[in-house]
Formats: C-alpha cells, structure tokens, sequence
C-alpha cells in the first residue's frame, strides 16, 4: 500500500458529493482509534488556511475523544465500498465497541497526525482542531430547533436529540489517497 499526497481542491468534487451519503471521522487517544460516520462536513477556507469544518453532537463519544487529542482525520470512498461501515459507524457508540474491528476496517498510517486512514475508505484528510464552539440552542432558527433539536428526544439517540452540535475547525494539514 502506497500513500499519494494530493491536494484536497482537486478532490472537492468528490469529497462534496461524498459527505451527505456518509463518510467517516476519526479520532485516536492514547491505543483507542473510533470512526463516526458524518453526514455533514464543510472544506474552504478560514483564517487563510484550508480547513474542514466538522459538527459534532456534544453527546457523542467522538466528542470526548477530541478533547483528549485534537486531531482527526476524515475518510472519503473513492469508487464502490462497504456500506455496512458507514452503517456500523453511524450507529454503534466506540465507548462500547470497537468499531474498527466490527466495520473490518484495515488502518494506514497518517503523515501529520496519529490518527489513521483507512484503505477501504482511501481519500484521507489529516486535520489539526484550531477551534471548536458549542453552537447555542436559543440562536438556531425555529425550523431548525424543531427539525434538528427536538428537547423531549435523549442525547445517546444516534438521529435527531436534545444537543447542541460542536463546530469544530480542521486545519488540514496533509491529505493523501491510499493505493
Ligand atoms: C449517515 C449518517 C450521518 C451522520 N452524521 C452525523 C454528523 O454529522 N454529526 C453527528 O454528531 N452525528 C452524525 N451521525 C450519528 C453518529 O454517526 C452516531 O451517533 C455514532 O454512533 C457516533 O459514534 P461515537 O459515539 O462513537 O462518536 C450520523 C449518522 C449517520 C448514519
């Protein structure tokens, strides 16, 4: 297995149509590594530097994991792959389960940070957190605080709760496509 850099530009195309079906983050603290599938991600840039913008409920084990090591990558399929990973990883909490494990995911060494890639999901972006911010419930539009914030529904519900979503800011630093 051969890592390719790239830059990511060149792959926005496929990273835009990619995240709304699904893709992977993924963090790693101390021997733990988990993926969360996403359905929402934005890449532009801020502060002059090209950055992916992630929004994490702040229930989630993902969220605990990037207090303990600011760093992720995020995993984008090339082509045909496995949705049963996007289906596990978007489900099953990595307090619980280890979800490399369940999804048979074989991970790849990263350049910039200690949080692997995937070869099954090739398209790798290595990103540094340079900020994160709990969005405000009383700030959210009333369509968006009915639809995405229901009160009555538990933060561990894996679809539409109670809590709020962190922003949170990658630098990406390094980027590269396994072969
Ligand atoms: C297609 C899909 C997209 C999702 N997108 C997000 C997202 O953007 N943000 C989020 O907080 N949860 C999202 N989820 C829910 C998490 O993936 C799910 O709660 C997961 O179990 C969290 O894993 P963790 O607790 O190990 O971090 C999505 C789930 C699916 C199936």
């Amino acid at each position: 297995m051969t890592k390719r850099k790239i830059n990511p530009v060149d792959y926005a195309k496929e990273i835009l149509t990619a995240i709304p079906k699904g893709v992977l983050l993924t963090t790693k603290a101390g021997e733990k590594v988990n993926a969360m599938t996403i359905g929402w991600g934005t890449m532009g840039t801020n502060w002059s530097r090209p950055v992916f913008a992630a929004y994490i409920r702040k229930g989630r084990f993902t969220a605990e994991m990037l207090e303990k090591n600011p760093e992720f990558t995020v995993n984008i399929p090339l082509g045909d792959f496995d949705k049963k990973i996007v289906g596990i990883c978007g489900s099953k909490r990595g307090s619980e389960v280890d979800k490399i494990t369940l999804a048979g995911l074989t991970m790849v060494d990263s350049d910039a940070v200690k949080v692997p890639g995937f070869k099954e999901l090739p398209l790798t972006l290595e990103c540094k957190v340079i900020y994160k911010q709990l969005q405000d419930l009383a700030l959210y539009s009333a369509d968006i605080a009915k639809d995405f914030y229901p009160q009555d529904i538990d933060g561990m519900a894996v679809g539409a709760n109670r809590d709020e979503h962190y922003t949170v800011f990658g630098e990406i630093v390094n980027a590269y496509v396994i072969e």
